[in-house]
């Protein structure tokens, strides 16, 4: 019988803007782990139900347009790219302004939590199936809901002002501050430092420190295998 080589689970929680995408596509190339961008499957939901014509604030419509979802994985390079309906959508869509100002209204609501939970979950069979050594997850609630027993959990945060000029930089049309606020207030799984995680203040680290101080414990974990 061949012992199974160990499989490796990061989480890395944080507000918008703090560091977490950067980081953790660099750590899956390092340590050769699938990366997943929780958000961006959000952000794909919330462009699926604006095509729809469902709105955030009409409960039934939504419940009964998360229930048909159909999710697939496929991969770009180390990271997972949701299909719904065997659909990709596009990343100049997920990222738009109208995506930016609804995401977190849908975020909010348990239905699409819920409709969303299982197939976060199961891209740890995605790694698996593909030979990764692990996953190295990002979003709002990895480290308390997804995987409350990961490996390693992290939590970054920053100085709003510094946030928003990271945002700038990349071009984009966000309200972060919107956001923070309505994913910091929902009931459910609201952005918080799980207990027990990693805080790290971002604000003032280049994206390679943020890297070193994250990659600094997993390389040892992963020395001793
Ligand atoms: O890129 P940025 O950090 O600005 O945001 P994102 O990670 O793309 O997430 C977009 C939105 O999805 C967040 O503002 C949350 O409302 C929601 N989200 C969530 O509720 N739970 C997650 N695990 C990931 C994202």
């Amino acid at each position: 019988m061949t012992a199974h080589p160990p499989f490796f689970i990061i989480a890395i929680d944080g507000g918008a803007a703090s560091g977490k995408s950067t980081s953790s596509k660099v750590l899956a190339d390092r340590f050769n782990l699938l990366h997943v961008d929780t958000g961006s499957f959000y952000r794909g939901v919330t462009a699926e139900f604006l095509r729809l014509g469902v709105s955030a604030v009409d409960s039934p419509a939504v419940v009964a347009a998360a229930h048909a979802l159909h999710f697939g994985t496929r991969l770009h390079r180390r990271s997972a790219v949701m299909e719904l309906g065997g659909r990709v959508v596009p990343d100049a869509e997920i990222r738009s302004r109208v995506v930016n100002e609804n995401v977190s209204h849908f975020a909010a609501i348990p239905a699409v939590r819920a409709a969303l939970l299982a197939y976060q979950r199961g891209q740890t069979g995605v790694a698996r199936t593909h030979h990764f050594r692990g996953v190295v997850m990002e979003g709002r609630d990895i480290g308390s809901v997804i995987f409350p027993d990961a490996d390693f959990r992290f939590f970054l945060h920053a100085d709003p002002v510094e946030r928003a000029r990271r945002r700038e930089k990349e071009g984009g049309h966000d309200s972060i501050a919107e956001r923070d606020r309505l994913d910091s207030t929902r009931k459910t799984a609201p952005l918080a430092c799980p207990v027990g995680a990693l805080s790290i203040d971002t604000t003032h680290l280049t994206p390679a420190q943020v890297v070193e101080t994250l990659a600094a414990p997993i390389a040892a974990k992963f020395s001793r295998g």
